[in-house]
């Protein structure tokens, strides 16, 4: 899969019924990350909370946090995503907009993952 600069990923997840956290990757491989996006139900002192962050030869760079959270255990979420050299914008289910800054700054990127507890419902890119 490559996902480019100014197309729309769609993505439905569905977050198991015990969910702590999942997240979306999206970058070149498992060190560099461009896009973490972290919804986080009940983690690590975190409660309903969404993070965001990049990653670059395997080290974290800065965290942003959003405090919108219009998610559910056991209940689909959908996403949609698009990206340009400067940001990443999210639209999520409720019609919230966020943005996170394409800190590796590229144009293409081929790597994508969904981790935690939650499983891919569907993709699309389009
Ligand atoms: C860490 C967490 C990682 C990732 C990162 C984002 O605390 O273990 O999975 O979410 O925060 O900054």
């Amino acid at each position: 899969m490559a996902f480019k600069e100014g197309q729309e990923l769609k993505i439905r997840v569905k977050p198991s019924d015990d969910c702590c956290s999942f997240s979306i990757n999206i970058g070149h491989d498992p060190e560099n990350i461009a896009l973490h996006f972290n919804p986080r139900f009940e983690v690590g002192g975190d409660t309903n909370i969404i993070v965001f962050n990049s990653k670059s030869g395997g080290c974290w760079g800065e965290e942003h946090r959003n405090m919108v959270f219009p998610f559910c255990r056991g209940e689909e979420c959908k996403f949609y995503i698009n990206f340009n050299m400067e940001s990443f914008y999210i639209r999520l289910c409720d019609g919230s907009m966020m943005d996170f800054p394409n800190r590796l700054g590229d144009v293409k990127y081929k790597y994508f993952d969904v981790s935690g507890d939650a499983r891919i419902i569907g993709l699309k890119i389009k």
